[in-house]
């Protein structure tokens, strides 16, 4: 069904958006039609200029972003093979992020816009991550259970209608991601974290030793600060402890908590799938047990490609798409916010 924006554009499934991402230490850009249909996406990623510094410089980022996008949006529309008339709107993250970065995507998005005379469609990166899924599986039926897992968010939300969320819980204080970051580096495994966790891991025991598992209460928050602190704890007291033991036993203690708490909120909301979103969504023990956690419970587990759970611009346009057909263009007073939060309902 279209709706109708304004006399000169409808919102419907020709509608061709061209997404833009800067919020922290990707560069993307894609073009994505109908809300769903992914005509090219381009990521560069600048996880190498971040590494010698053990996590993202803003101020790296924010120059990197300078440098790369001019090329990443003509690589979007070139590989896409359509001419850039043919674009309807421009949506971009507009929070949350690192503001430096956030203003570099949203001043080019706002350029364009008033360049090509059309809509600009301030987007929240978070709002982006829920629709991403439904990039890869359009099928995926209202309500689901969202995980979304990466360095700077760890939040369960019941995803009720386009547009209707509501938290279920989230971390009070660090990110899962950040906590395989911080276990990797302690561990000097190197950066990124997740990815050495989770490969050192495969070689160790995960049963080696007994981490805590933090708030399995009947609460849907997070907490991984303790276990963190305990890996530390262990490996100072225990010099000699395999690497790899300690990876595999951290992992299994982080994604307990992670796919317990994931079922729960499943059973209590009557989901009818648990989706994964965000860069943690790629961890190999993730996967694997959410998907024999949903078999068991009789619902979908929906396990995004890893290119779909971490930034990219694809995600973007979708939800852009989404936010024209519900609120229309976003005026071009609205900035970048940092501190972005998205609207849940009670
Ligand atoms: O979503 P993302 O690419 O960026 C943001 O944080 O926004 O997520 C990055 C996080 C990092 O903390 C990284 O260590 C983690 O995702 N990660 C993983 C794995 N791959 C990436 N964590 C666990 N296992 C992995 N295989
Ligand atoms: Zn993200």
């Amino acid at each position: 069904m279209a709706a109708p924006v304004n006399d000169d554009l409808t919102i419907d499934e020709s509608t061709l958006i061209l997404g833009i991402e800067t919020s922290c230490d990707e560069t993307a850009a894609a073009l994505v039609m109908g809300g769903y249909d992914v005509v090219s996406s381009v990521v560069s990623t600048q996880v190498d200029l971040h590494a010698e510094f053990g996590g993202v410089v803003p101020e790296i980022a924010s120059r990197a972003h300078l440098d790369v996008l001019n090329p990443v949006i003509a690589r979007a529309i070139v590989e896409s093979g359509v001419e850039d008339s043919r674009i309807d709107a421009i949506a971009c993250t507009v929070g949350p992020g690192l503001i430096g970065a956030l203003l570099v995507g949203v001043s080019a998005a706002k350029s364009l816009a008033l360049a090509w005379d059309v809509p600009f469609i301030g987007v929240n990166h978070m709002e982006a991550h829920l629709y991403a899924a439904s990039l890869e599986d359009p099928t995926l039926e209202f309500p689901l259970v969202v995980l979304l897992v990466s360095g700077g968010h760890t939040m369960l939300v019941e995803m009720q209608d386009h547009g209707r969320y509501r938290l279920l819980g989230q971390t009070i204080d660090d990110a899962a991601g950040e906590a395989f970051d911080k276990v990797a580096r302690f561990l000097d495994l190197g950066y990124p974290g997740g990815p050495a966790i989770d490969e050192a891991a495969l070689l160790g025991d995960p049963d080696a030793i007994k981490f805590p598992r933090a708030l399995m209460d009947n609460s849907y928050n997070f907490s991984f600060s303790g276990l963190k602190t305990s890996v530390m704890n262990y490996v100072r007291k225990h010099p000699d402890v395999s690497s790899a033991d300690v990876a595999a036993s951290f992992q299994a203690a982080v994604v307990d908590v992670l796919v317990a708490k994931s079922r729960a909120a499943a059973k209590a909301t009557g989901a009818t799938s648990i989706v994964l979103g965000g860069g943690v969504a790629a961890n190999s023990l993730l996967r694997e047990e959410i998907l024999e956690g949903c078999a068991q419970d009789g619902i979908q587990g929906f396990l995004p490609s890893r290119a779909m759970c971490t930034d990219n611009a694809a995600m973007i346009a979708a939800a852009g798409w989404h936010r024209l057909r519900s609120d229309g263009p976003t005026p071009l007073s609205v900035g970048a916010t940092p501190n972005l939060k998205l609207p849940f309902i009670d």
